[in-house]
């Protein structure tokens, strides 16, 4: 049986880009924007709206439910100036990169942690064992939150998410939609104890009894935004080491660069393969023109291997120095790049120096299937 799209949508994305950096796909009824300049151009263009009621516009079943809508219309990734310069400019006092490394301490202890919990003798799965709990106790650091907290919201993200990759899909709408009302019920008994230092505690009112919807809404993207993301990247960072096994034993032996070899890993698989926009009024692009109503799918991972202009594309090469456009590209640039940075950095160092002599399993490697991130479920891991 040959490899999924799931497993490795690479080669996919490569026809992609052979066929031209921006082109209309008459069955999505999308643009779609592959090569690296055009998603450089597409994504700084002030005629590019990342506009949620925009972007799904006239079929969209989210109006059938209202509270799933009022989310989706209060998370300023999905708002256009003046907006979302306004909402982005509140938070980013706490995801400064000065805050999160003064957190890099602890950090390593959260990952030292759960190293103590997890033995390669008995088989440990990169993904769940891992990745998941490590991002996850991270974020509820930086956010200030309990960890158990994070761990409920994670339960509801996978849902979230289907809905954002197909919108259009009435039975994830309903998913979806369910998710938002235990997450809202999670975080309204999280407020009467929220500490004081949390970035989300401006944003509650002033009655914690009933907080109020930014500070809802808010907590529910950086959940969504920040917790499978950095996983993601820490899980899957780890397959492609262990899947290079000259590799592993370079970064086991803190041979490599450890910034260079995240942000090479931020390259080669790219957590969040692709970014939605809509266009505003006409741009053109690659000598082609994207009307004004159009819907434009921007494709980063495609982008970060543009086959066209970089050497070996398909290779781990930490000596590449390349920049990558796998935090986004202009105002909506990824606010959490450097927890995302520290976080894998932090794991991936550690974790190869604890378990230099450790084998992938290769039957047991599962990708998530249907969601806009590119998500490794389970990645055994055992003694060489
Ligand atoms: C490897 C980990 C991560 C990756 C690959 C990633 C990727 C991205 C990308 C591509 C965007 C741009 C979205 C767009 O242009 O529409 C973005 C935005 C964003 N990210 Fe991340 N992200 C990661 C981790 C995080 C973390 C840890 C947080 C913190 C909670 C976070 C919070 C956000 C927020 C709030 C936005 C919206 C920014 C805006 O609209 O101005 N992300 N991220």
């Amino acid at each position: 049986m040959g490899v999924s799209f799931w497993e490795d949508p690479y080669p996919v994305y490569k026809t992609f880009q052979d066929r031209s950096g921006v082109f209309w796909d008459e069955m999505l009824e999308v643009w779609v924007v592959a090569g690296r300049s055009a998603v450089n151009t597409v994504l700084r263009s002030p005629a590019m709206s990342s506009d949620w009621l925009r972007l799904n516009v006239s079929e969209s079943t989210a109006r059938d439910f209202p509270e799933l809508e009022r989310m989706l219309l209060g998370w300023f990734m999905l708002m256009d100036p003046p907006d979302h310069t306004r909402n982005r400019r509140a938070l980013q006092p706490f995801f400064t990169r000065n805050r999160v490394e003064g957190l890099a301490e602890e950090f390593r202890d959260i990952v030292a942690t759960r190293l103590e919990l997890v033995r390669p003798l008995d088989g440990v799965d990169i993904a769940s064992d891992f990745a998941a709990p490590v991002a996850g106790a991270m974020l509820a650091r930086v956010l200030d939150v309990p960890v158990g907290v994070m761990v409920g919201a994670a339960v509801h993200m996978t849902a979230i998410a289907s809905f954002l990759a197909q919108p259009h899909k009435r039975e994830f709408a309903e998913r979806a939609a369910a998710a938002v009302d235990r997450l809202n019920g999670l975080y309204r008994e999280l407020a009467p104890d929220l500490s004081r230092d949390s970035a989300l505690f401006p944003l509650m009112g002033d009655d914690p009894k009933a907080p109020e919807d930014p500070y809802l809404h808010t907590a529910h993207l950086l959940s969504f935004a920040g917790q499978e993301t950095t996983a993601g990247l820490i899980a899957s960072g780890l397959l492609h080491l262990l899947r290079e096994p000259g590799l592993y034993k370079e970064v086991a032996a803190g041979h490599a660069d450890p910034d260079a070899v995240v942000e090479e890993l931020l390259r080669f698989d790219t957590p969040v393969p692709q970014v939605p926009r809509v266009a505003l009024s006409d741009l053109t692009v690659d000598g082609r023109t994207i009307r004004a109503g159009d819907r434009v799918l921007v494709l980063l991972a495609a982008a970060n291997r543009d086959w066209h202009h970089t050497r070996d594309a398909d290779v781990l090469d930490f000596a590449r120095n390349q920049r990558h456009m796998a935090f986004g590209v202009g105002i909506h640039y990824c606010l959490g790049a450097p927890i995302a940075r520290r976080g894998a950095k932090t794991a991936i160092s550690e974790w190869t120096a604890a378990f230099p002599e450790v084998r992938l399993v290769p039957e047991s490697v599962r990708w998530a299937v249907g969601t806009g991130f590119r998500r490794l479920e389970s990645a055994l891991v055992q003694p060489a």
